[in-house]
């Protein structure tokens, strides 16, 4: 254990952090590329408890985490939470070499279950990635050589490289379409990454369980995820809360506002075992039933939605990630901030995501920190 002069010492030194370092991720609307400008305008505000509240790829979190905070990581869906688990909530189990000798012997053992194989035949993956899939996923549910939290983060761990490994493999990075005639389709292309999506999962897997190990640390200050939908959550008491909320555009034309119809793969494997029940089987690339159910972020009332958001965390010190172009502007949240906190200032740089949207105006657009102090 450290001394508290030891800990003050070590949280001075993780100030100079090395982004380098960072998760690599592929996740839509993840902040990975900005983290520097968010740690340029976060690091001089007084902090120790933070709820990442939208967390998504916990980039932002390992970000707080590194700046020596106590984080508490949430995201509505479970995959996500999983990888919250894993790199921001886990401070020192890593994955051993012998965990992926055994993770091979699980892969065979008990009854073998094919849903993958049988279900998703020609919608994502080729049908021997289909049955690798499978396979993991027996593995991680036989795992039996740990216990208790330590059995918990090594199988975050697990999922977390499975995670990473299916998104690298995807068009797009994305479930929203049954597309796999993009990889295999005999034509020219001038988008995408043919070569990196037929690499195979087993080299990804290996790859990324590597990088989950070396994101593993321990920050000396307890660390958090939970999975629950911001609106649900009971403890708002946070020293600051980090909102950075699925993103309308004006036009809502944006058919990747709702996380699920993008990532319910990722989902449905993070819930193996009832995935079945909860496959909407019309759907064209069997995404889950009642897809829309529950997204609070939709045109009809997004601007109470904010509303309802900043007044939910109005005790606490309030940053809102947010860009220009977008449904409510910017000088409406400005305005409804205003109503709850003293100070409101913002901050902005030229941004543009990689997946950027038809008729995004490359020149205009900005990223936008909100701040309610
Ligand atoms: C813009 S992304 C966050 C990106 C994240 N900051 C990063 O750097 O990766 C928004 C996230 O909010 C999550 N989400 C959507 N509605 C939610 C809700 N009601 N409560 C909690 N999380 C929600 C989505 O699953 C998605 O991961």
């Amino acid at each position: 254990m450290m001394s508290r002069t030891e800990s003050r010492i070590a949280k001075t030194t993780m100030t100079e952090i090395d982004f380098k370092s960072f998760p690599t991720t592929r996740y839509q609307g993840s902040k990975r590329k900005i983290l520097p400008w968010l740690h340029e305008h976060t690091k001089n505000l007084e902090f120790n408890t933070v709820l990442d509240a939208f967390g998504g790829s916990g980039s932002v979190s390992y970000l707080f985490k590194k700046m020596g905070k106590s984080v508490t990581y949430n995201d509505k869906l479970k995959f996500n939470s999983i990888i919250g688990k894993a790199i921001i909530e886990n401070q020192n189990v890593t994955f051993l070499k012998e965990d992926l000798e055994n993770l091979k012997e699980w892969i065979k053992s008990n009854d073998y279950n094919d849903f993958i194989e049988k279900t998703f035949k020609g919608i994502y993956y080729l049908p021997k990635e289909n049955k690798w899939l499978d396979g993991i996923n027996n593995g991680i549910i036989n795992m039996n050589h740990y216990r208790g939290k330590t059995l918990e983060y090594k199988k975050s761990m697990t999922y977390y490289a499975l995670f990473q490994a299916c998104l690298i493999k995807r068009p797009y990075n994305l479930f929203h379409r049954n597309n796999l005639s993009m990889r295999t389709a005999d034509v020219e292309r001038n988008f995408g990454n043919k070569v990196t999506w037929e690499k195979s999962f087993k080299m990804y897997f290996e790859k990324f369980i590597l990088e989950a190990n070396k994101l593993v640390f321990d920050s000396q200050t307890p660390c958090f995820s939970l999975n629950k939908s911001v609106f649900d959550l009971d403890n708002v008491d946070y020293d600051l809360v980090y909102l950075d909320p699925p993103y309308l555009n004006k036009k809502e034309t944006n058919e990747t506002t709702n996380y699920l119809k993008c990532y319910h793969f990722l989902e449905g494997l993070a819930n193996y075992n009832k995935w079945e029940k909860l496959i909407d089987f019309n759907s064209a690339n069997l995404r889950f039933k009642n897809i829309d159910k529950g997204n609070h972020f939709r045109r009809e009332n997004v601007t109470e939605t904010f509303e309802e958001l900043i007044k939910k965390f109005q005790n606490s010190t309030i940053v809102l990630s947010y860009k220009s172009g977008g449904n409510p502007s910017i000088d409406t949240l400005v305005r409804i901030m205003k109503k709850y906190k003293k100070n409101v200032y913002t901050r902005s740089i030229p941004y543009v995501y990689a997946l950027k949207r038809p008729g995004t105006d490359i020149k205009k657009s900005r990223e936008v920190l909100i701040f309610g102090i």
